[in-house]
């Protein structure tokens, strides 16, 4: 699908990270946006800085209802939705036996029931118009899952199977998907533990730009791609894992140190 000029695109968690660089690229191709989260303030403050009509969508995207209202007042709005993207995303990072069942449940509900209920109600616009794409921003860790990240990953690797299987499902109805598996990237996902992180983990501030992740996948749609992983090392973490688990461990223990697979059997 050609990004272009009056292209409507609804974007979950468009007032930071990897969502807001998204909608500054989708922007300044001419897209006209919906940008959906629970700050309003920063929507409006990124709404008024970029080109064109936009629209501030207030959703919690935990919420099935406030995510259909979003979705149902963006096609009231702008007329229908070309491109979809479940972006909305947080983090817990910790051994999961002192994790508070609290983090394992918000994380569940935003990351995996969030894009449920996305792809859900926004789907059935696309349907009906024939044509459209969606957009499901997974992880690097629904390759490979990392300690102290057990509930994350398994969130992403759930938005991963899902893609996987709803590309083919959609196959001859004019909407498309691409799953793109970021690896570390420069954002404020772990703002919040950012002195609690564990050893192996090397974002923060200098990991790669959003700004490059969003021009990526601009073209990953525009090409139609299946899959989008960024830094590239994440697509060979990816293929190595499935090939031997114990060869990625080796190597994640070379490159990240012994925190990133302690166990050796
Ligand atoms: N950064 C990375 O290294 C990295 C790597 C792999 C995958 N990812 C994935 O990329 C996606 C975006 O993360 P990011 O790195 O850009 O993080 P971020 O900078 O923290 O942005 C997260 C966005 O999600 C929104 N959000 C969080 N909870 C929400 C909720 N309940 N309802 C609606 N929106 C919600 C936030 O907006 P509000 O707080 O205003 O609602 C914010 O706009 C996530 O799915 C994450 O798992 C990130």
């Amino acid at each position: 699908m050609e990004i272009r000029t009056g292209t409507r695109a609804f974007i979950t968690g468009a007032s930071r990270g990897i969502g807001r660089a998204l909608a500054v690229e989708l922007a300044s191709r001419g897209a006209i946006l919906g940008l959906a989260a629970r700050s309003t303030d920063e929507l409006q403050e990124l709404a008024a800085t970029l080109p064109g009509t936009h629209h501030v969508l207030e959703c919690d995207v935990a919420d099935e209802a406030a995510v259909r209202t979003a979705v149902d007042r963006f096609v009231e709005l702008a007329g229908g939705i070309d491109l979809l993207v479940a972006n909305a995303g947080i983090t817990h990072y910790g051994p999961f036996r002192d994790q508070p069942l609290e983090h394992a449940k918000r994380m569940t509900e935003i990351n995996w029931y969030g894009t449920l209920y996305t792809v859900h109600h926004g789907l059935p616009h696309m349907l009906d118009a024939a044509q459209g794409h969606i957009v499901v921003i997974s992880s690097g860790a629904a390759l490979r899952s990392f300690p102290w990240a057990a509930v994350y990953g398994a969130t992403k690797a759930a938005q991963r199977m899902f893609a996987e299987a709803l590309r083919h499902e959609l196959s001859g109805t004019g909407v498309s998907l691409t799953t793109v598996y970021p690896g570390e990237i420069a954002t404020s996902l772990h703002d919040h533990e950012k002195d609690t992180m564990p050893d192996w983990y090397r974002g923060g501030p200098d990991a790669a730009p959003a700004s490059e992740l969003a021009k990526r996948i601009v073209r990953s749609v525009e090409r139609d791609d299946r899959s989008l992983t960024f830094p590239p090392l994440v697509r060979a973490l990816g293929i190595l894992h499935n090939l031997s688990p114990k060869v990625s461990d080796r190597l994640l223990r070379a490159l990240r140190g012994g925190t990133a697979a302690p166990r050796r059997d």
